[in-house]
């Protein structure tokens, strides 16, 4: 298993246009492939589109479109979002799509030959929202979802059921011996508590009360259950099959990693593997639940008018590409935490880093290097591995990827970030422009060589977050757009001439404009 590696990411509800909550996980998902792809050639990395259920035939409704046609359309949006952020994908399965309802038909069969599935008659409370019947215990004082603040509605239904208690204990039984199956870690307790209390589960609907869904293979008075669809999209994706499944499924099933909100963790880890262990497939090795996004500490919500999409936010701040806002998304939220977007953090966070420390160094290093060698590097430039700059270099390569391991994203830039201020601190402490007044050249090509190959550093452990930023760099450093781990080597920066004045441009530019909130709040 360790020689590929296939990622997934929850697939979002088509019943709006995508914020940047959802945004935060395609941005993590892509980040962690890209950061694979950089050490690994065989990466795998599905995102999609859950597009059955109740909400969306409701929605579909109010707005005079069939279900079909309101998916088609907010499909088109999750598309195009995802292509301004440069979310780099394999595929993106859409749930209504005819190979992948064929194959959940064929799961839902195989369950009920295994005689893990019976009818039964039964009285439940359903929100819509988390597409879920849920227990009285579970409800606010005031009787409402505790994630919707809704009140569920009570259904009585004649519904297909799946043992799913038969599963507990192996499920408890794998989530105890295996430390990373859930993670953080942290979480595993609450999950294991859930456990504890598990009953059978509804898995399918009543076709008078939901249509809009895979209908049960020869009962075509019910519809299965939207979790069912959805979660099996992990291996419908890859062509699963019981018979003949594709190789795209032979090569990466089971999953590395499914990356999805704190909120679903329990239909990820406990309904999913239990389907999994019904069906003798495979379990997918984490289960990673990412914290959430809130709007100026406040939950993002139609309601209350501060749904913020990604595309608001690049076109308010002019920006040509998506790697600020995807520096500042994996750097709001330390390892599962909830994170917080606001404009001012954002333009604090991108202006400091990637403007005034990493974009100035360059910049800085790059004028100084025309202005006293003609922009030419020349082989006795170059220093030992062992010199202080080298060695701090590597000491941070080594961080960053043991940081990446565990996904802990926003550490991982933190490393770099100090990398960054520790080469702006050895450029004042060197003064390159007082070695070159007092004609100690050798020494001042010396200080400007270590930048320059501690820049290409940078480029390369910053090139998940900010692939155009880093592209950049690697470009006014005259090197080839190669990000593999492979090439962090020091030394092997490029010898001859590799700029000139005119080439030298800011990696960055200073966001200056006005904050669009504050704007709002005047008006
Ligand atoms: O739950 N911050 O879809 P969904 C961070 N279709 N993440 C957020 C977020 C926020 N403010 N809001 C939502 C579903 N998310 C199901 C999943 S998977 C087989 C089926 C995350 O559109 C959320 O936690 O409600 C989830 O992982 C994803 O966006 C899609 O949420
Ligand atoms: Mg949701």
């Amino acid at each position: 298993m360790a020689d590929k590696f296939y990622l997934t990411t929850a697939i979002d509800y088509v019943n709006g246009a995508p914020h940047i909550g959802h945004a935060y996980e395609k941005i993590m998902a892509d980040v962690i492939i890209r950061q694979k792809r950089q050490i690994l050639d065989d990466v795998y990395f599905l995102t999609g589109t859950d597009e059955h259920g109740i909400k969306i035939q409701k929605t579909s409704a109010k707005n005079n479109m069939t279900p079909q046609e309101f998916c088609d359309m907010n499909f088109s949006k999750f598309e195009a979002e995802w292509k301004l952020l440069e979310i780099d994908y394999d595929q993106i399965i859409r749930t209504s799509n005819p190979k992948h309802k064929k194959i959940v038909q064929k799961i839902f069969q195989k369950l009920c030959d295994k005689g893990d599935i019976y009818k039964h008659s039964y009285t439940g409370l359903y929100c819509s929202g988390c597409e879920s019947f849920l227990n009285q215990r579970d409800l606010t004082e005031d009787g409402l979802c505790p994630d919707h603040l809704v009140k569920p509605e009570e259904v009585k239904e004649e519904n297909y059921f799946f043992r799913l208690s038969k599963y507990k204990e192996r499920i408890a039984e794998h989530i105890k011996t295996h430390p990373n199956f859930i993670q953080p870690a942290y979480r595993a307790n609450e999950i294991l508590n859930q456990l504890e209390n598990i009953e059978d589960i509804s898995v399918s609907r009543s076709k008078s009360s939901v249509s809009w869904g895979i209908d049960v293979l020869n009962d075509d008075s019910q519809i299965i259950y939207v979790w069912v669809d959805a979660l099996s999209n992990y291996i419908t994706a890859l062509g699963f099959d019981f018979e003949n499944p594709e190789e795209l499924y032979k090569k990466y099933w089971p999953a590395n990693v499914h990356l999805i909100g704190k909120d679903i963790i329990k239909f990820h880890s406990i309904y999913w593997i239990a389907i999994l262990m019904a069906l003798d497939l495979p379990l997918p090795e984490t289960i990673f639940g990412h914290g959430w996004i809130t709007i100026d500490e406040t939950k993002m919500s139609k309601s209350l008018g501060n749904v913020i999409a990604p595309r608001d936010i690049l076109k308010e701040y002019n920006l040509e590409h998506p790697d600020a806002f995807r520096y500042f998304m994996m750097s709001a939220a330390p390892y599962g935490k909830d994170g917080n977007y606001s404009d001012k953090d954002f333009k604090e966070k991108v202006n400091a880093d990637l403007a005034n420390n990493i974009g100035n160094l360059l910049n800085r290093s790059l004028n100084m290097l025309v202005k006293y060698f003609d922009g030419e590097i020349k082989e006795e430039f170059k220093t030992p591995s062992s010199c202080e700059i080298a060695k701090s270099a590597e000491e941070t390569k080594q961080k960053v990827l043991s940081h990446f391991e565990k996904y802990e994203i926003a550490e991982a830039i933190g490393e770099i970030v100090d990398f960054s201020n520790s080469v702006n601190k050895y450029v004042t402490e060197n003064a390159p422009w007082t070695l070159a007044k007092e004609n100690k050249m050798s020494e001042c090509a010396q200080v400007l060589y270590n930048i320059l190959e501690a820049m290409r550093y940078i480029s390369v452990m910053l090139y998940p977050m900010c692939p155009n930023i880093s592209k950049d760099i690697m470009t006014q450093l005259s090197m080839p757009l190669n990000f593999k781990y492979d090439t962090l080597e020091w030394g092997k920066l490029n010898i001859g001439k590799i700029t000139e004045k005119e080439k030298i441009k800011p990696v960055f530019l200073r966001i200056d404009s006005e904050f669009a909130t504050d704007k709002k709040k005047e008006n």
